[in-house]
C-alpha cells in the first residue's frame, strides 16, 4: 500500500509540470498561512467549491491541474476503519486493511492516562498514514448523560475534565503524524434515540460546564485541526450549521483555525451550511448526486448570483487548505506503519488498564493457576469478537483475541478448561433464542460450573442493534438473555465465581452482585481483550482501571430518567438536570451508586497521608500535595482523585467536581509525594450574566481520594482572589 501510495504521488508531482513545481505554495520554507494564500489566489470559483464536499463515501475531491490530491477521512476512533464504499454503506472488499483495533473510548477513558491516550492516538496516526488517510473522524467525546445512550462506549464517560484530558492527549498523538484528528460530534449529541432530528435544549451554563469544555480543550489545547459537527438541532437550529455553536463559540471565542465537517448526512440546508460555519460537507443522503450536495451546485448559483459572499467562501477554502497542508497532503507524508507489535502492545496496555476491578471480596482475585484444576469459562462473551461492530467504530481487526483464548493461552497447559455459552443472544431483528433454549444452555453451564474449581462468567453486552449500538439507545441497563439468572445459578452451583462483564457502558447488577465475590469490568478491549483479561486474572499485572461513570442502582437513579427528560418529548430533549449530570447529580442528591465514579479497585493497597494545600505562586489556584503509599504486596498503579468543593458560592454548585488526577504506579512497600496543580480555572464556574468564568475568592475544600465516594484526605483552602476567566 505504501509503495503504490508513494508512486502515486510522485506521478502526481510528475505530471504538474516545472511551472507548478516553482509555485510559491509549493515551498515548504513558507509558512502554512502564506501558502495557503497563495494557493487560493489560484483557484477558480468552481474549485473552492469543489474543495467542500464529498465524491464519495469518504473521499474529497482533489485539483489534479495543481498537484493536489484527492483527501481520504476515515473512521474512527479506535482504529483505521476497513475501506466503504466509494458510493455506497459496503466494504470495498479490501485484504490490506485489516488494521490494529484499540479498545473503545470508555476502556481509554478508564485508563486516566493521558500519555497512554498519546501513544494510541500516535500509533492510530501512524496506521492512518499508511493507509493513506489524512483525517481520522475521531475522538467522539460527547458526555454520558443517560447510560443508556448507544454510543457511550465510544465515549470517554461522564465528566468534562477527564473526557478533556483524553481527548487532548489522543489528538496530540495523532496529530504528530500529520494526520488530522476530528473530534466529534459537536456537541450535545448524547443519546441515539432520533438523533438526526432531537432538537437538544440546554442552558448556557450547563452548556459550557459540562458539554463543551471537552471540545473546547480539544480546540485550545490539543490543537485539533478539524471537528465534526453533530446530527442533532441545538436551540432550534441544526448542530451542522449553527451559527452559535460553529461561528460564535467555536471559531469567534475559542479561536479554532481548521475546518468544520459535518456528521455524514447531517447537513440540510444551503444557506444555513453557507453561512453558519460549516466548512466540509460528507455523507448527504444516498440518492443524491455529488453536485446535489448543499455546499455543491446550490452553493455556487448563490455565490455567482451573489446571495453569498465570496469572502465566505474564501474562509471555508483557507479552513480546508489549512488542513491539507498540514496533513502532508500537498507535501506528502512519512511512510507510517501498520499492525506492528508496538501497535499491539499499546493495545493490550489500554485494555489491561482500562478494566476495571468492581468487586473482590475475600481476594477471590486474583486466581492463583498452580492451585486450580479445572475452571470453567460461562458465556457468550467468552468467545464472541467485539472489535468488528457497533456502528461507524467498527474495525476489521487482523485479530482478536477473545477472553477464552486468552485464558487458554495463559493457563490452558496447566488447568483444564471447559466452556459452556449458557445463554445466547440475537439481534433484535433475528428470531430470538426460546425460553427452552435457555434453560437447556444454562443447565449445561451449572453442570459445567459444579465440576470446576474456579467458574469464571463472561458476559454482558455487545454491539447487536439495541445494545452497545450507533443509531439506537438501549431500552433499560438489563444483561440480556437470561443473564442475571443464570449468575444466580451458577453463584448457588460454585461460590467461586468471578464475573467479567464485556460490555460499554454500565449494566444493573443489584439481582445477582452481593451472590457473587469479584466482578472485572472489562469493557471492549479491542483485539487483545482477551490477553488483558487473563494476565489482569491471574495477577501477571495489578488492576489499575477507575469508572469513568456512574453505575446506578436501576436506571431511574439516573438524572435524565429521575427527571423524566428522557429521551424528551416532541422531538425537544430539556437537559432539567442541569449541571446535576453523573456523580454530580448523585452526590448532590445523596443517592447511592451501585459503584461511583472514580471507583477500582487493585491487588495492592494504598495509604494517603500528609495532605498540604498552599496557594500557587501566583495566587490564582492552589497547590494539593500528598504522600501515596504502595502497603500491599505487589506493584501496583493508583489513581488519586483531587474534587473541589464549593459549599458557598454565588450560584449553586453541584457537590464536588474532579478537578485534578494522578496516576502513580509504586512498588511494594513504595512511597512518593504527588503533586496536583489546580489553576483558577479548578475553582470557577460560568456565570452566564457576565458570559465569563468565575473563580470566587473564598473558602473551598479539597478532597483527595481512590474514587468519588472513597475520600482519603480532606482540608479546606482559601482562595485569595477573584478570577475572571475566558
Ligand atoms: C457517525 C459518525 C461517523 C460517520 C462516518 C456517522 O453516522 O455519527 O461518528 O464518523 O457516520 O462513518
Amino acid at each position: 500500500m505504501n509503495s503504490v501510495h508513494l508512486a502515486a504521488s510522485c506521478a502526481v508531482w510528475l505530471a504538474i509540470g516545472s511551472t507548478a513545481l516553482a509555485a510559491p505554495y509549493l515551498d515548504r520554507s513558507l509558512s502554512i498561512e502564506q501558502r495557503v494564500d497563495e494557493l487560493l489566489s489560484r483557484l477558480t470559483l468552481e474549485e473552492k467549491v469543489s474543495l467542500l464536499h464529498a465524491n464519495s463515501k469518504f473521499t474529497v475531491p482533489g485539483i489534479p491541474r495543481l498537484g493536489i490530491p484527492e483527501r481520504w477521512l476515515d473512521d474512527g476512533p479506535f482504529g483505521v476503519r476497513e475501506d466503504i464504499g466509494p458510493h455506497e454503506w459496503k466494504n470495498a472488499g479490501r485484504t490490506d486493511d485489516f488494521s490494529t483495533a484499540m479498545p473503545a473510548g470508555i476502556a481509554l477513558a478508564s485508563t486516566w492516562d493521558p500519555d497512554l491516550a498519546v501513544e494510541e492516538g500516535r500509533a492510530i496516526g501512524e496506521e492512518a498514514v499508511h493507509r493513506n488517510k489524512h483525517m481520522m473522524l475521531g475522538p467522539a467525546i460527547n458526555i454520558m448523560r443517560t447510560p443508556v445512550c448507544g454510543r457511550n462506549f465510544e465515549y470517554f464517560g461522564e465528566d468534562p475534565f477527564l473526557c478533556a484530558r483524553l481527548a487532548v492527549g489522543y489528538i496530540r498523538g495523532m496529530q504528530t503524524q500529520d494526520v488530522a484528528g476530528c473530534v466529534k460530534h459537536y456537541a450535545v449529541n448524547n443519546q441515539e434515540w432520533e438523533r438526526l432530528t432531537t432538537d437538544t435544549q440546554v442552558d448556557e451554563r450547563t452548556l459550557r460546564e459540562i458539554y463543551l469544555p471537552g471540545f473546547r480543550a480539544a480546540v485550545q489545547e490539543g490543537g485539533v485541526w478539524a471537528v465534526m459537527a453533530a446530527y442533532n438541532r441545538f436551540r432550534g437550529q441544526f448542530c451542522c450549521h449553527n451559527d452559535y455553536l460553529l461561528n460564535q463559540v467555536l471559531k469567534k471565542e475559542w479561536g479554532f483555525r481548521g475546518l468544520v465537517v459535518s456528521d455524514w448526512g447531517g447537513v440540510h440546508d444551503t444557506s444555513e451550511a453557507a453561512l453558519h460555519g460549516l466548512d466540509l460537507e460528507m455523507g448527504t443522503e444516498e440518492g443524491r448526486s455529488y453536485e446535489e450536495y448543499y455546499l455543491a451546485r446550490d452553493y455556487l448559483a448563490g455565490l455567482k448570483s451573489g446571495a453569498f459572499p465570496s469572502a465566505g467562501l474564501d474562509e471555508k477554502v483557507r479552513r480546508n487548505l489549512r488542513v491539507m497542508f498540514a496533513t502532508g497532503l500537498i507535501d506528502g507524508r512519512r511512510p507510517g506503519s501498520f499492525n506492528t507489535p508496538a501497535h499491539q502492545e499499546i493495545a493490550r496496555r489500554v485494555a489491561e488498564e482500562g478494566m476495571v476491578l468492581l468487586k473482590n471480596e475475600g481476594r477471590a482475585l486474583p486466581l492463583d493457576a498452580s492451585s486450580l484444576r479445572s475452571i470453567a469459562i460461562i458465556g457468550e462473551n467468552a468467545t464472541r469478537l467485539q472489535a468488528n461492530g457497533g456502528g461507524s467504530a467498527i474495525i476489521k481487526p487482523l485479530y482478536e483475541i477473545s477472553p477464552l483464548e486468552g485464558i487458554l493461552r495463559r493457563v490452558g497447559s496447566e488447568v483444564t478448561i471447559t466452556h459452556a455459552a449458557g445463554y445466547r443472544t440475537a439481534p433484535s431483528d433475528k428470531p430470538q433464542p426460546t425460553a427452552a433454549e435457555l434453560t437447556q444452555l444454562a443447565d449445561r453451564a451449572v453442570a459445567a460450573a459444579r465440576a470446576a474449581d474456579v467458574v469464571v462468567f463472561v458476559g454482558g453486552l455487545n454491539h447487536d442493534r439495541g445494545l452497545d449500538c450507533e443509531g439506537v439507545d438501549r431500552a433499560d441497563l438489563s444483561l440480556p438473555a437470561g443473564q442475571s439468572t443464570l449468575i444466580q445459578r451458577l453463584a448457588a452451583a460454585n461460590p467461586r465465581l468471578v464475573v467479567v462483564l464485556v460490555a460499554g457502558a454500565p449494566v444493573e447488577m443489584g439481582e445477582w452482585l452481593q451472590q457473587v465475590p469479584a466482578v472485572l469490568m472489562a469493557w471492549y478491549g479491542g483485539m487483545e481483550a482477551g490477553n488483558a483479561v487473563a494476565r489482569l486474572l491471574f495477577g501477571d499485572v495489578s488492576p489499575s482501571g477507575k469508572l469513568p461513570c456512574t453505575f446506578p442502582k436501576r436506571l431511574a437513579d439516573s438524572p435524565a430518567h429521575a427527571l423524566g427528560t428522557y429521551p424528551g418529548k416532541d422531538g425537544v430533549v430539556r437537559y432539567d438536570e442541569g449541571l446535576l449530570v453523573g456523580y454530580r447529580w448523585f452526590d448532590t442528591r445523596e443517592i447511592a451508586p451501585e459503584f461511583p465514579f472514580g471507583h477500582g479497585l487493585s491487588y495492592s493497597r494504598f495509604e494517603y497521608s500528609n495532605l498540604c494545600l498552599s496557594s500557587a505562586a501566583d495566587g490564582c489556584g492552589a497547590v494539593v500535595t500528598f504522600d501515596l503509599a504502595n502497603t500491599g504486596a505487589v506493584e501496583a498503579a493508583e489513581i488519586a482523585q483531587v474534587y473541589v468543593c464549593d459549599p458557598q458560592s454565588s450560584l449553586p454548585r453541584p457537590a464536588q467536581e474532579l478537578k485534578g488526577f494522578a496516576k502513580v504506579r509504586l512498588a511494594p512497600g513504595a512511597k512518593q509525594t504527588i503533586s496536583v496543580a489546580l489553576g483558577a480555572d479548578a475553582f470557577a464556574f460560568y456565570d452566564p450574566a457576565q458570559k465569563a468564568w468565575i473563580a470566587e475568592a473564598g473558602a473551598f475544600a479539597i478532597r483527595v481520594g481512590s474514587s468519588s465516594r472513597d475520600v482519603r484526605l480532606e482540608g479546606g483552602f482559601h482562595l485569595t482572589q477573584t478570577a475572571t476567566l475566558p
